[in-house]
C-alpha cells in the first residue's frame, strides 16, 4: 500500500465514522446537544481532533501525490464540517419549542380607530344645531372672483380690504378681474341669492385664505361659519335669538350674546358678535341686517325683502369649546393632541 493509499483510506475511515456518529445524533435535547458537540471535538477539534491527526500523516506522502493527498484532504473537511453544521441546526430546532396551539377565545390586538378631526366634528356640530333651526347647509367654491369676494358684497375697488398684500390673488391671466383664494364666506350669500328666490335659510362652513403670519390666533387658512337668513318682518332681535340659541347649543348652557357697533360693507347696522365664556366676553365674529346694496346687487328688492347674516371663525369657536389655546394646534397633525377629542 502506497503512502497516498494509506492517507486516503485515513480520510474515508474519518469520513464514514463522523457521518456515523453525526448522523445518528438524534435531536432530542440537550443529550444530543453535548453528542454534536463531543463529535465537533474528536473529528474537527483544532489541537486533537481526528482530522489534526491525518493532516501530519500528510508530511509522509511523497511530493508527487502531494495536490491529490491536499484535495482529497479538503474535501474530507468540508464534507465532515457539513455534517456537523446539519447536526447542529437540528439539534438547534429541536430545542425550539413548538408553537402553542392557537388558542381563539383569547382577545384580539386591538386596531386603534381613528376618528373626525377636532374642526370637522364641529362643523358637523354646527350644520346639525343650525340645521334644527332649519337653515341648509351649503357650499361655495374656495377661488373666487372679485364680484363674489368684494364687488357685490358692497366692498369697491379702492377698499383696503382688497389689497394685494391682504389676499392670496391668483397668478392666472384673467386681466384686471385676477381670481382669489376666497377671503371670507360671505361669497356664500351672494352665490345663493344669485341662484334663488327669498325666503332663505343657510349656512356655510369652508375654508377661508388670508395672507396673515401665524401665531395662537392668526392662520393663513382657517374656516368660516356663514349665516343668511332673507325673511318678511326679519330684525336684529332674530338674529341675536338665533345666535344666543345657536350658542348655548354649542357651548352648552345659558350662553349669553353680546352686540357691540360695528362696521362691515355688506350690513347695516353691522355689530361685533360677543359670547360670554367663563366670566369673560369672547369675540366670535360679526354679524348685521344684510345692506339694501348687496340685496340690489343680486336682484332682489331692497324694499321688500330684509334679512340678516352673520359670520363666525371656526377655530374660534371650537377652541372654545375644546380649551385649545393655539389654534396652530388644530394644523400641527399631532396625534397626541387629536386623540384627545
Ligand atoms: N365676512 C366677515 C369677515 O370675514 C364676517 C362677517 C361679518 C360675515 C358680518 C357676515 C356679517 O355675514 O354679516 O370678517
Amino acid at each position: 500500500m502506497t503512502a497516498l493509499d494509506a492517507f486516503l483510506a485515513e480520510l474515508e475511515r474519518l469520513r464514514s465514522d463522523a457521518a456515523a456518529a453525526l448522523d445518528s445524533a438524534v435531536p432530542t435535547g440537550v443529550a444530543s446537544a453535548d453528542a454534536v458537540e463531543a463529535a465537533r471535538v474528536e473529528f474537527l477539534g483544532a489541537r486533537s481532533g481526528r482530522l489534526k491527526a491525518i493532516q501530519k500523516l500528510l508530511g509522509g506522502v511523497p511530493a508527487a501525490d502531494k495536490p491529490a493527498a491536499g484535495r482529497h484532504f479538503n474535501e474530507t473537511k468540508a464534507a465532515v464540517a457539513a455534517l456537523l453544521a446539519a447536526a447542529q441546526a437540528r439539534v438547534a430546532a429541536a430545542a425550539t419549542p413548538a408553537a402553542p396551539p392557537l388558542d381563539v377565545t383569547l382577545p384580539g390586538t386591538p386596531v386603534p380607530r381613528g376618528h373626525l378631526h377636532p374642526l370637522t366634528q364641529t362643523i358637523r356640530r354646527v350644520q346639525e344645531i343650525m340645521g334644527r333651526l332649519g337653515f341648509e347647509s351649503v357650499d361655495g367654491p374656495e377661488v373666487e372672483d372679485q364680484w363674489h369676494n368684494f364687488e357685490a358684497l358692497a366692498i369697491p375697488a379702492e377698499h383696503p380690504a382688497r389689497d394685494p398684500l391682504d389676499n392670496f390673488y391668483l397668478a392666472v391671466a384673467r386681466g384686471s378681474d385676477p381670481l382669489l383664494l376666497r377671503s371670507q364666506t360671505s361669497t356664500v350669500q351672494i352665490r345663493v341669492m344669485e341662484g334663488r328666490k327669498p325666503p332663505l335659510r343657510i349656512v356655510s362652513l369652508g375654508r377661508v385664505y388670508r395672507p396673515d403670519t401665524a401665531d395662537a390666533t392668526h392662520y393663513p387658512m382657517f374656516h368660516q361659519v356663514e349665516g343668511l337668513l332673507i325673511e318678511p318682518g326679519t330684525t336684529m332681535a332674530h338674529l341675536k335669538s338665533v345666535l344666543r340659541l345657536f350658542a348655548s347649543s354649542f357651548l352648552g348652557g345659558d350662553v349669553h350674546v353680546r352686540f357691540r357697533p360695528s362696521f362691515f360693507p355688506f350690513t347695516e347696522p353691522s355689530v361685533e358678535v360677543d359670547m360670554e365664556w367663563g366670566g369673560r366676553w369672547v369675540e366670535m365674529g360679526g354679524a348685521g341686517m344684510v345692506d339694501p346694496a348687496v340685496l340690489a346687487a343680486v336682484g332682489y328688492d331692497p324694499a321688500e325683502v330684509s334679512g340678516f347674516a352673520f359670520g363666525l371663525g371656526v377655530e374660534r369657536i371650537a377652541a372654545r369649546r375644546y380649551g385649545v389655546a393655539d389654534i396652530r394646534d388644530f394644523f400641527r397633525n399631532d396625534v397626541r393632541f387629536l386623540s384627545q377629542f
